[in-house]
């Protein structure tokens, strides 16, 4: 025979009582979101327009007018940090990526432009060959198709002193070589660029994720894959091994990508080391929430601030997000 309990019920711990009105559940909530911690990334077209991007809608490939204008439209809301990714014109692209080092290619100029329009906007660049490379990978590759580590951190040093001479706050290496955060720190102080950051993707999983990103840029691996630089999706005590490894090299910040398949890795990144931590809700993640918002199965504005939030609780200070400006002016509504 069902007994039902006597009402009320002798409880005398009640966790609804911290969620009985918006003030209170103000007052008890652990985790923050604010504009200050996105950082926006940004791509690049290197032409007179602005263009809508195929694989990514609701993004654009800037022209420098563009750019300016939505940096300044993000900064008004609140987002201090841009991150660079140039579109490079096929004819550019070469094996040994040279385009990267051009003291007047569109990543040095654009950052110029930046620093005399919007003087306190953090700029931050991608240091990584693959937008440069015609074989489509971050590093060199040989001619029997091995990616070469050091021949390539050699590259990335040029690449993120040419960023700092042009004026760039931040040079962040995507490219999952080994020892180049080291290297890049010695080629920065032996410059006198003490003062250029660096903000390391310490843990940048090989993700299916990257696809509609690859497809802004035309830049996919022309052969093979990025699997032997690119971390195992199924690891996460390596993730610990190359935090420790970056900040012994001087990593100023570390990084997990994707994030949000990811919050387990930005929990043990957290707890490994002292050093602010940025996770990248990258293209992938960002197309899963649209489409399903275009669709009219999700609430796009709840699910965004739901999934930075969690980005936010699992560990990370910083985040990187195509919905940086958006994200912000909901903030402020
Ligand atoms: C390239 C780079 C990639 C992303 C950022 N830098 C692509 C890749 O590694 O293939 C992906 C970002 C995104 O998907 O939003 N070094």
């Amino acid at each position: 025979m069902d007994r039902m309990p006597h009402l009320p019920l002798h409880l005398p711990i009640r966790p609804r009582r911290n969620r009985k009105s918006a003030a209170v559940r103000g007052l008890v909530r652990e985790t923050s979101l604010s504009a200050q911690h996105f950082i926006y990334p940004l791509f690049l077209s290197g032409t007179e327009a602005d263009e809508d991007i195929a694989s990514m809608p609701g993004c654009k490939r800037w022209s420098t007018a563009g750019l300016l204008a939505e940096i300044g439209k993000a900064a008004a809301a609140g987002v201090q940090a841009v991150v660079l990714f140039p579109r490079i014109l096929d004819a550019l692209k070469t094996r040994d990526a040279a385009e990267a080092c051009n003291p007047d290619g569109l990543v040095p100029q654009t950052i110029r432009a930046i620093k005399a329009a919007h003087p306190g906007v953090v700029v931050i660049t991608d240091v990584a060959l693959d937008p440069y490379s015609s074989d489509g990978h971050d590093g060199l590759v040989s001619d029997d198709g091995i990616i070469m580590n050091d021949e390539t951190v050699e590259v990335l040093c040029r690449q993120a002193l040419t960023h700092a001479r042009a004026g760039a706050d931040i040079v962040s290496p995507s490219d999952m070589m080994d020892g180049r955060v080291a290297a890049i720190r010695e080629a920065l102080d032996g410059k006198g660029f003490t003062d250029v950051s660096i903000l390391s993707y310490t843990a940048k999983y090989a993700s299916a994720c990257y696809g509609p990103f690859r497809g802004a840029l035309d830049s996919a691996p022309r052969a093979g894959d990025k699997k032997t630089y690119q971390m195992d999706p199924a690891n996460v005590r390596e993730a610990v091994r190359e935090t420790m490894l970056d900040e012994a090299e001087g990593a100023d910040m570390v990084m997990v990508k994707p994030a949000g398949m990811y919050l387990d890795v930005i929990r043990a990144v957290r707890e490994t080391t002292a050093l602010p931590v940025a996770a990248y809700q990258v293209s992938g993640e960002y197309l899963m929430i649209k489409s399903a918002a275009a669709a009219g199965w999700l609430d796009e504005k709840r699910i965004v601030l739901e999934s930075l939030t969690a980005i936010r609780r699992a560990g990370a200070d910083m985040i990187l997000t195509y919905f940086a400006r958006q994200a912000a002016e909901w903030l402020r509504e």
